[in-house]
Order: structure tokens, then C-alpha cells, then sequence
């Protein structure tokens, strides 16, 4: 068990760990971690680390008692799109609903205007920020969606400027096509006709290309029928691609239990979901995705079954949703917060959802989201007493130093 590294480049020591293995929170106090190349090569209670470690390792880190959590997976955003719905924002505030204005135009269907008006450099420079913000906040792996293009050359456009931001920043980032994700202008009265673009031109472009790994439809009364999902998923597998959901975030719509069907990786708002849906994700092993920023964004009071999924185990990641609309919210440890107050997850529950299981949410739970010997070294040293001070400080965001595949990438120890 645990045999040695020959080799070690960096060696965490004074540390206390939540390592998040084994879907618990399992902390090791007082722990040494050493990292051998882009992956983690020992774990362990530091009184238990070999002398021989200490002398080989090039780079030594005192963390000052501070505790090493795996870098947070933020497993559904959308965070590539052009203007700003601060209109809306204050027409909500005024009394009317994410729904009444997505019938009126606006919604979704406004950000796509502007979204198509820009340029790939106007995109990526303004996604560059947010990408920013999130890794300042101990982001490490990345989900984003495409959906505000709603044609091929805008949806390709997206997914383009999603692999360059993949290039330039050193989070891994996955990209996900969501061409179904709301109808656009010049389809109105044509549903059909557009998920028939969808399903015959966009994916298999999509895929001639590689440049998204999963495929994923907003099923909604103002979003595509259950039919409709159901044509997009059977394409989307057949051409390999992984499948993911947004269903049942304002009505239930059934949309959770297809894509169990599918095999999805994850279902994804689910304030509506139904006992059955919930029972067809277990027997699939499909996670559940909690969006509570969209929630409190939106004002909603209908909560997803929290229960159900402690019951039927069906493991619970937590993401920002981080997009113009419903989710504008640039903070994994606000979120982290808005789950403990709004769906009363525990900490620990929060925790686990913000890195193992959004591992799980996007299929990489075998590399990230855990400390573990032999995962990606993507680690995250806090400056916090407890790890419940991540979900308790809302607002504060105490990272000393963050790892990605063994790179350290910012360093912020004081003397
Ligand atoms: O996850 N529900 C659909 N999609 C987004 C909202 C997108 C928008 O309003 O721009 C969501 O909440
Ligand atoms: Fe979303």
C-alpha cells in the first residue's frame, strides 16, 4: 500500500487534507502530500512520511497548518456570450418573470443577438474574465456550454472560442454542445424545423470537428419537448457524444427520465423532478447537478428533492450555472453558500458536490475532484480553520495557493 515515489517535485507538508475519496469527506489532520509530475504520488498523516521524501523533493511548501482541498469542478456553466441582461434584471425586480420575458424576445433570445454581433477576440476576451474570476476562487476544472449562437456558424463560433480559452488558461475545460437550447428567431412557429438543424447538420459538424464532448438540451415548456430531446439524444449517441440535461427547472417536464434512458452524465436543475425520475437516475448511476444560484436568481421557491437523493444515494454536485440570464454569479463559495442556505445541504455535502461529484457530473471522476495517489495533482491550499469556513465566509475567498496537474499557478503565502 502506498509505495514510495523515486521521484517527488513538490512536497505539501503542515497541512490538514479533505480528500473527498470514497464519496465521504475523509480528512486527514496534520498531512504531508507530495506531488511527482502532473500527479499526486503520496498521501498520508505526516508523521508517517518517509525522511526520504523530504531530501528528494525539489520544492518544499510549509502550509502553515492550512488545509488542501481538490480544486473545485464547476460542471455547468455558460459562460461564453455577448451583452449584458441587466435590462431584465431590473425588469424581474419590477414584477416580471423569467418566463414572461423569454415569451416577450427577451431571455435567451437576446443574448443570442449579441452573442452572434461578436466577434470570436470580443468573446473570448470577455469569457477570458470570467474564467479568471473563477480560478481566482479555486476553480480548477471547467465545464462550458455553447446555446447562445442557435445556428452552425455561431454554435461552432462558441465552441471555438471555448477551446481557446482551454488553450490559454490552465484549468482543464470541457466543452458541451447545447444547440437545443432555446428556438431562435428564425425558426418561430418551426420548433421542429430547427431541432431538425440540430440533429442533422449542427452535431455531426460538432462532432467532424471535436470540439465538444457532450451534448445537452434545456427540455422546458419555453426550451424543446420531451420528443424533441429525445430525437437530439438519439443522434448525440449514436455519434458518441456524452449526454447531459437541463430538466425540470420550471415544470416537470419528464425530461430527467429520458435522459437516464441515455445513460446521461447528468441531470441538471431538477427543482421539479418527480420520485419516478429520481428512481431512473439511481438505477442509471446519472448524477444530479443543484443550480442553486439560478434558484435564488430567479427567485424560485419550488426546491429540488434533496431528500430523494440522500435516500436513493444519487450523488449531488453543485455548480454556479455561471451565465447572463438566470445565474450571473461569479463565486464557487457564494454558491457553495446559496446550497447550504437555499437546498440545506450540509457543508460537507456542498463540498463534495463542488469537486468529486462534479467530477462525476462530467465523467472525470477517475482523474479529478478527489486527493487521491495517482489523480491529477489539482489541489487548492486554504487559509481556513475548517472547510465549513468555505461555505460560512460567503463572500471571502482565502486561497494561498492553487495546483493545477502539478503546476503551481498562484502562490499567495505570507510571511
Ligand atoms: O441554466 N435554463 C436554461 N439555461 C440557463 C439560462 C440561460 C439564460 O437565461 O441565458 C440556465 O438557467
Ligand atoms: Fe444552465
Amino acid at each position: 500500500m502506498n509505495p514510495l515515489p523515486d521521484k517527488v517535485d513538490t512536497l505539501f507538508i503542515n497541512c490538514h487534507l479533505a480528500t473527498m475519496t470514497g464519496n465521504s469527506f475523509s480528512i486527514i489532520k496534520d498531512a504531508s502530500l507530495a506531488v511527482t509530475g502532473k500527479s499526486i504520488s503520496w498521501v498520508g498523516r505526516q508523521k508517517d512520511l518517509p525522511d526520504n521524501l523530504e531530501t528528494i523533493c525539489q520544492n518544499l511548501v510549509d502550509c502553515k497548518d492550512g488545509w488542501i482541498l481538490p480544486g473545485f469542478v464547476d460542471c455547468h456553466t455558460h459562460l461564453v456570450w455577448g451583452g449584458s441582461r441587466s435590462n431584465e434584471f431590473e425588469m424581474r425586480l419590477a414584477g416580471a418573470s423569467y418566463e414572461e420575458i423569454s415569451e416577450k424576445g427577451g431571455g435567451i433570445s437576446s443574448t443570442v443577438l449579441s452573442t452572434r454581433k461578436a466577434s470570436n477576440e470580443e468573446l473570448f476576451n470577455t469569457a477570458s474574465k470570467r474564467v479568471s474570476a473563477l480560478f481566482s476562487q479555486g476553480v480548477t476544472t471547467l465545464e462550458i456550454k455553447s446555446g447562445y449562437g442557435l445556428n452552425l456558424e455561431n454554435e461552432l463560433k462558441l465552441l471555438e472560442v471555448i477551446g481557446q480559452l482551454d488553450k490559454a488558461f490552465p484549468l482543464h475545460i470541457e466543452a458541451t454542445f447545447l444547440g437545443a437550447h432555446a428556438l431562435p428567431n428564425e425558426f418561430t412557429n418551426n420548433s421542429d424545423g430547427y431541432i431538425d438543424l440540430v440533429v442533422n447538420t449542427m452535431l455531426p459538424a460538432v462532432k467532424k470537428q471535436g470540439i465538444a464532448t457532450a451534448v445537452d438540451v434545456f427540455c422546458e415548456r419555453i426550451g424543446f419537448t420531451l420528443a424533441q430531446t429525445k430525437k437530439v439524444f438519439e443522434r448525440a449517441k449514436d455519434l458518441g457524444f456524452k449526454i447531459k440535461i437541463h430538466a425540470e427547472q420550471l415544470s416537470d417536464s419528464n425530461g430527467a427520465a429520458l435522459a437516464a434512458g441515455f445513460s446521461a452524465l447528468s441531470c441538471d436543475h431538477l427543482e421539479y423532478l418527480s420520485l419516478s425520475g429520481a428512481k431512473k437516475m439511481a438505477q442509471n448511476n446519472v448524477a444530479a447537478v443543484l443550480l442553486p444560484g439560478a434558484f435564488y436568481f430567479l427567485k424560485e421557491t419550488q426546491k429540488p428533492p434533496i431528500h430523494i437523493f440522500r435516500e436513493l444515494k444519487i450523488p449531488m454536485a453543485v455548480s454556479t450555472d455561471l451565465n447572463p440570464g438566470s445565474s450571473p454569479v461569479h463565486s464557487m463559495t457564494l454558491i457553495l453558500n446559496m446550497a447550504c442556505m437555499l437546498f440545506e445541504l450540509t457543508c460537507e455535502e456542498a463540498l463534495l458536490g463542488a469537486t468529486i461529484n462534479g467530477a462525476t457530473a462530467l465523467g472525470l471522476e477517475s482523474l479529478k475532484g478527489s486527493i487521491e495517489k495517482g489523480k491529477d495533482a489539482d489541489l487548492v491550499v486554504w487559509d481556513i480553520d475548517t472547510p465549513a469556513d468555505l461555505c460560512y465566509l460567503a463572500g471571502l475567498t482565502p486561497v494561498e495557493m492553487v495546483m493545477i496537474e502539478g503546476k503551481i499557478l498562484h502562490e499567495d503565502f505570507k510571511d
